[in-house]
């Protein structure tokens, strides 16, 4: 595929958006926006499936917002976008297309693309199998524990959603994800469970990753040494204990694996939940829920593709990752969900976010003159204002935050609901308005960015819409930027090196490393 994008520095709206931001951006106060402009919180304010974003409290007035949309035009956004959705090979370095989004498109949808038409049956056909199969685990009483063994994508996705879902978990199912080759995360796990009541889900899309197939080895040691047996007639035979969700289908079967779920190398493994790495929501939620969840996604895709780029979302909210990013100069944004279900969802959009956008090449591998990823970071609310958000009122730097709060409680103590969500507004109004105060120590500056995201209610089909949106929105910067967002050869060079470096902890061979590692190493082995 020919990537028709225009990089952003190359697009002229890039250096009006200069030009506003010495004028008027970098001076601008949000407090005097909301009194000169009656409209400016009906003007930032945008619904979209599931969700309500207010955008008001953002460093940005109407004539930046025109001419970052007058940027996304210029780039061809709108082309790139559609690229995605006709299932052409955006990823240019791995040569794939990127199309996590037909993981969750009704069955028969049309499209002028017959190998996009093929993909949507397989889709169907392994959805209706690994929800057939999740419904069986669900109703085997024999089996009391589901453990998850992934990492990066195959982890994250899907242990944020069984935490945010924990109230529609099945009672007779406990769900565990372990994800660190720290032996002490399995080993504690293990010491807690019983290996005839016990299902191994070894998450995967590649099934080499060295930490994943280092904790699947040992968790089938384990289980072999409990009384499992590799005969598959056996009463408690690895073949009924072990699943693998892979692309990889014959590495899955030489581990001895007979139930295998598959997916396509065109599923970014950070944007992987919907396909067969779900299966561990869907034994936890039933297939219904899971297929709303699915349909959730599915109307945030609509949204992203049809809305007019002034009314679409995820275009709003990664337009203004440019602005901070590239002309405000912020260099975080601290992501807060006020929902303890939520606890997860940063260090899942670490991974979508940093994975895909942290890159310092165009597409094409030229050097790029401007930043792109921001560091993603955050807790729960209101955990972090106790820890954190000293320095997000009061410290140099400015971090826009993110509030992530729920309209309708959820089923414990809702009484308690409204003094959660008390916190969020004071929060995001003490960043915006501060605090007069001879005082510096009691002085709240104020004019502190932030962007307010309200779910209708912590359920199947608002995760999805929400999760769908954090997708699209990465895209948006990531398009803008010229970055191809779905490869990560950053995380390369590590694995390389670290397989070079395990025998020499055993050997103490320090031959041609730098003295710094070779110190380390050293110490490492006591000497
Ligand atoms: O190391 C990065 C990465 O490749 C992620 O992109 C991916 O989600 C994770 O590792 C796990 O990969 P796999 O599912 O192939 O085990």
């Amino acid at each position: 595929m020919t990537d028709t994008r225009l990089r952003c520095d190359r697009a002229p709206a890039w250096a009006l958006l200069q030009d506003h931001y010495d004028c008027t951006g970098q001076g601008f106060d949000v407090r005097g926006a909301f009194t000169s402009d009656v409209h400016r919180v009906q003007r930032f304010t945008q619904p979209a499936p599931h969700l309500f974003a207010d955008l008001s409290k953002n460093l940005i007035d109407p004539q930046a917002e025109d001419l970052l949309l007058q940027l996304a035009q210029e780039t061809g956004l709108e082309a790139y976008r559609d690229a995605m959705f006709a299932g052409e090979a955006i990823n240019n370095t791995e040569q794939r297309a990127v199309m996590h989004w037909l993981l969750r498109s009704p069955q028969g949808t049309a499209t002028a693309n017959a190998q996009v038409a093929g993909a949507l049956r397989d889709v169907h056909t392994t959805l209706d199998a690994m929800l057939e199969l999740a419904e069986r685990v669900r109703n085997d009483d024999a089996i009391t524990d589901i453990v998850n063994i992934g990492i990066g994508g195959s982890d994250l996705g899907p242990s944020v959603v069984v935490k945010a879902l924990e109230d529609m978990r099945h009672a007779g199912k406990r769900l565990h994800f372990i994800s660190n080759v720290d032996g002490m995360e399995l080993g504690t796990m293990l010491r807690q469970l019983r290996a005839e009541s016990t299902l191994f889900l070894i998450a995967s899309k590649t099934f080499t990753t060295a930490e994943t197939m280092s904790n699947a080895h040992a968790a089938r040691r384990w289980f072999l040494a409990q009384g499992g047996s590799e005969d598959r007639d056996a009463a408690m035979s690895l073949s009924k204990h072990f699943y693998a969700l892979t692309t990889n289908i014959e590495a899955a079967a030489q581990f001895g694996i007979d139930t295998t779920l598959g997916f396509w190398d065109w599923v970014g493994g950070r944007y992987s939940l919907w396909s067969a790495i779900g299966l561990p929501i869907a034994i936890a939620i039933g297939a219904e829920r899971f297929r709303a969840m699915l349909a959730g996604a599915q109307a945030m895709d609509e949204h992203f593709r049809t809305a007019p780029l002034a009314q679409n979302l995820p275009v709003r909210l990664g337009l203004l990752d440019v602005w901070y990013r590239n002309f405000h100069g912020f260099t975080s944004r601290s992501v807060a969900p006020y929902s303890h279900g939520l606890r997860r969802l940063p260090a899942y959009l670490q991974q979508l976010e940093m994975e895909s956008n942290g890159k310092g090449v165009d597409a094409q591998g030229e050097s790029l003159p401007f930043a792109t990823s921001p560091v993603i970071w955050g807790e729960p609310g209101t955990n972090g204002q106790h820890a954190f958000f000293q320095m997000i009122h009061q410290g140099p730097d400015i971090i826009p935050v993110e509030f992530i709060a729920l309209r309708e409680p959820g089923r414990d103590l809702a009484d308690q609901h409204p003094r959660l969500l008390a916190n969020a507004l004071a929060q995001a109004k003490a960043l915006m308005l501060g605090r007069a105060n001879d005082d510096g120590h009691r002085r709240f500056s104020g004019n502190r960015p932030s962007t307010f995201l309200v779910l209708e209610r912590l359920d199947p089909a608002s995760l999805g819409a929400l999760i769908a949106l954090y997708e699209h929105r990465v895209f948006v910067s990531g398009a803008l930027w010229g970055i191809n967002s779905f490869d990560q050869w950053g995380v390369e060079l590590g694995k390389v090196l670290a397989k070079d470096l395990e025998p020499r902890l055993a050997s103490g061979s320090g031959e041609g490393l730098d003295p710094s590692t070779a110190g380390l190493l050293a110490y490492l082995r006591g000497g």
